[in-house]
């Protein structure tokens, strides 16, 4: 049985049944990620950024006499944002090839029809069952990433301790535990706006603005994710010459999310990026010292990010695509008009 669901006023049963599936489709899909934990799972599903909604659904296996209750073995849920609902999709593997994933798909396609909006947006994991399943619904992929992962074990330190010093002379370095601070936020959405045209894909848009930067800094901390940054300043203007941020989500401490590292197109050739993201792991080493790996995402085209991201040690791990289907192809393919 799929039923909307609401995890804000879930039991704490179903949401370590949801915990459980999400951990065996890891296991299965993903075997060398981190589990997941429960601290802020309730919060990572529910929050989510002024004018944007989350509606979600489970599968409810019928309940056999003997069998625990809420056992949660699927879960749907579509993010509306703009004009594209973000759809993520989770089968436990022992119930998969049953029809459950495309029954999911059927029921938030349907809604997210009724809503008005013209299009689904789907991350699909590289050599994952999730690639043929999106297929044969009738996605296409937009748009391909790698995913690179950082052993923090495997780090030279003190080559990196050496790189954090490398940048050009009119420039300093500052570590923001949290955010940037208030004062610096204006300079710093410029910062992000300067690179808005960089094709980085539709479904983790950055904040360009400072209203908006601090609502998705809030949002961030609300969902139990704790981020840091790096700043470049230029001493003579005050400008931010770079950032580059990293997440700590309460979900997986154990692995970070690098998320954007920016150089402002006029402060490039300085050794820049190489600096703030070798001063980030420093930085992060005292302050999150359960942390062993950090994970990023690069556009395969973008090869002075993978060159530095190699120097620092990140090894490429997977493709990480972006699909996308028009909403009412779907609904048709699923929901035939009878
Ligand atoms: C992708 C996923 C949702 C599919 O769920 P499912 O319930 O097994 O899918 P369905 O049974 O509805 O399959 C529908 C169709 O998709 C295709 N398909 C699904 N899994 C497939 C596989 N392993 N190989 C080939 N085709 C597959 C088939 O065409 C299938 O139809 P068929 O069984 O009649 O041949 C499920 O594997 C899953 O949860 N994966 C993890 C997704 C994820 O987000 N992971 C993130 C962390 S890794």
């Amino acid at each position: 049985m799929v039923r909307e669901w609401d995890p804000r006023n879930a039991s704490s049963d179903e949401i370590a049944s949801l915990l459980g599936t999400l951990n065996a489709v890891l296991a299965a899909d993903l075997p060398q990620d981190p589990p997941w934990r429960e601290s802020s799972l309730r919060e990572y599903l529910s929050e989510v950024m002024p004018g944007e909604r989350r509606i979600s659904w489970v599968a409810q296996a019928e309940p056999a006499p003997d069998a625990a209750p809420d056992v949660l073995s699927g879960h749907v849920n579509v993010l509306l944002l703009g004009g594209i609902g973000v759809l993520e999709v989770l089968v436990h593997p022992a119930a998969r090839r049953t029809g459950l994933g495309r029954e999911l798909v059927r029921v938030a396609a349907r809604r997210v029809w009724d809503e008005g909006f013209q299009s689904i947006g789907v991350e699909v994991v590289g050599g994952t069952p999730a690639v043929a399943f999106y297929e044969s619904l009738g996605f296409t992929r937009e748009y391909v990433e790698t995913r690179s992962v950082l052993d923090l074990n495997a780090v030279d330190w003190p080559a990196l301790a050496e790189m954090a010093t490398g940048v050009g002379a009119g420039y300093h370095l500052e570590f923001c535990p949290g955010g940037p601070p208030d004062d610096l936020i204006e300079a710093y959405a410029r910062a992000k706006a300067e690179v808005r045209d960089v094709d980085d894909g539709e479904l983790r848009p950055s904040s360009y603005d400072p209203e908006r930067l601090r609502a998705s800094l809030d949002t961030l901390h609300r969902r139990g994710m704790k981020p840091y940054i790096v700043l470049a300043l230029h001493e003579q203007t005050g400008e931010v010459a770079g950032l580059t941020e990293v997440v700590v989500p309460a979900q997986h401490p154990t692995r970070a999310d690098q998320y954007d590292t920016i150089v402002v197109r006029d402060h490039r050739g300085y050794g820049i990026d190489r600096a703030i993201k070798a001063r980030m792991l420093l930085e992060l080493r005292s302050a999150e010292p359960e942390l062993v790996e950090v994970q990023t995402w690069n556009a395969q085209a973008n090869e002075a990010m993978l060159k530095v991201n190699a120097e620092l040690g990140y090894r490429p791990d997977r493709e990480w695509c972006e699909y996308s289907v028009d909403v009412a192809e779907l609904v048709h393919h699923l929901d035939p008009p009878r």
